[in-house]
């Protein structure tokens, strides 16, 4: 039986809601293996909208068990009122249906602070994150002092992982000026929230374990973008976790073998939120139409988001680093109509041409793209439900795109409908 892991090729916001909903429905178990509620996934299922942050996206399906694994931070007052939510939309549910490793880490009130303090201060460069304590949550994790789910059930350990970590941060919000924490109210509030979150916890990878042997199909639902990787993103302005395909294991509990197929979605064009390196950017007509068409503004914090072509160099090298099997391609309508397309094919960096994206972040601001120029199409893609109903020109811009990353579509998104996809080949495959 097939597992699969998807994840965002470039710099997130790639479409990920419609393709996740798509196989979650053939898949058993959906599960979140990084990221937190900085993540904003939309799904239209039989015409209703959910907007899911924090959940994997199988809780919006009859049926299915979601997980959020250790990788995951996890806010639980966000999580909390995501689940009111969607239950006042009609949707169930349970400690049968939601498993939250006991494992993962808590994002507390003083790490979205925290997170928004530094980014409003002028003297450091802002990353242009989404405010949400991510990073502060992350670094307390590796720091060895964030708050855990399991901690939760005893209320002494709770109290020394509480002194623990407002050791650190007292010292360090003095240092910004903040006023210290109220180490009573915070333990208050940590009690009062531990009967709600404390029924989903479960050691998730024994319950990944038997569903793999089980031969139930897993789908391991990534977040953000290749791009934003700790590791291999467009460091330091990437997020705080490692969003790339290997970290589907890691993040769940589960050995390197467990993903069968990677799944990397990535947009006929390119956009990013927030700040950093983006080397097709466009500040001109054809960036605020690609704006336009494409709805580029956040589900999570409503921003607009900065648009450029379609970035091969970039999609190759991510391609390479999840070791995607094939891609899904979303949004191709949004080119439609289109005089002349570019792709970019290298980069031209003082004189030299690269094929890749150098690491050092101020060589990556000062690359220069090379492109290719391509006839655009006239008529519509929007819909298209087989290779028939495509233009030749759009063909011919998928049949490039495949060539230039090195990796093969195996599916084609034309429109938010959950039907206009043209499947070539099967990441569940047998
Ligand atoms: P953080 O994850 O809130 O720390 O933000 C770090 C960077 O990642 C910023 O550039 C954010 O705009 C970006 N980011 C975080 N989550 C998402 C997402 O779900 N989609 C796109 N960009 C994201």
């Amino acid at each position: 039986m097939a597992n699969v892991a998807v994840i965002g090729a470039q710099w997130g916001d790639e479409g990920k809601g419609k393709l996740v909903d798509w196989l979650s429905e053939r898949a058993d178990v959906i599960v979140r293996f990084q990221g937190g509620h900085n993540a904003g996934h939309t799904l239209v299922i039989d015409g209703t909208t959910y907007k899911l942050h924090a959940l994997p996206s199988g809780v919006v399906r009859r049926g299915k068990l979601s997980i959020i694994g250790n990788g995951v931070v996890l806010d639980p007052w966000h999580l909390i009122r995501e689940i009111e939510g969607l239950r006042g939309q009609g949707v169930d549910i349970t400690p049968e249906t939601l498993m939250i490793a006991e494992n993962t880490p808590l994002i507390l009130p003083f790490h979205g602070e925290l997170d928004r303090a530094r980014e409003s201060q002028t003297s450091v460069a802002r990353i242009g994150t989404t405010g949400r304590g991510i990073g502060p949550a992350y670094e307390d994790k590796v720091g060895r002092r964030v708050i855990r789910v399991a901690d939760l059930a005893d209320r002494r350990t709770l109290s020394l992982r509480v002194d623990r970590a407002l050791t650190h941060h007292n010292a360090l919000r003095s240092g910004l000026g903040l006023t210290a924490i109220d180490r009573d109210a915070l333990i208050a509030e940590l009690e009062a929230v531990a009967p709600q979150i404390l029924p989903y916890a479960k050691p998730v990878w024994k319950e990944l374990d038997q569903a793999r042997r089980r031969g139930r199909r897993i789908l391991f639902e990534g977040a953000q973008g290749a791009l934003l990787d700790i590791d291999f993103g467009t460091y330091p302005y990437v997020t705080s976790s490692n969003v790339v395909a290997g970290q589907a294991a890691t993040g769940s509990g589960m050995g390197p073998d467990a993903v069968d197929f990677v799944l990397g979605i990535v947009k006929a064009y390119t956009t990013r939120v927030g700040e950093g390196p983006f080397p097709t950017e466009l500040d001109d007509a054809d960036g605020a139409r690609l704006g336009t068409r494409g709805h580029e503004f956040g589900t999570t914090t409503g921003r607009q988001r900065r648009c450029g072509w379609f970035d091969a160099c970039l999609v190759r090298q991510t391609a390479a680093i999840s070791g995607m099997h094939g891609i899904a391609l979303t949004k191709l309508d949004v080119l439609d109509g289109f005089d002349r397309l570019r792709i970019c094919v290298a980069y031209d960096l003082d004189g030299e041409r690269l094929d890749h994206l150098p690491t050092a972040s101020e060589a990556q601001a000062r690359c220069v793209p090379i492109y290719e120029e391509m006839d655009g199409w006239s008529d519509s893609t929007r819909g298209a439900r087989s290779w028939a109903d495509l233009p030749a020109g759009a063909i011919k811009y998928v049949r490039r795109v495949e060539e230039l990353i090195g990796c093969p579509v195996a599916l084609l998104s034309t429109s938010p409908e959950r039907e206009d996809t043209i499947l070539v080949t099967d990441p569940f495959r047998d």
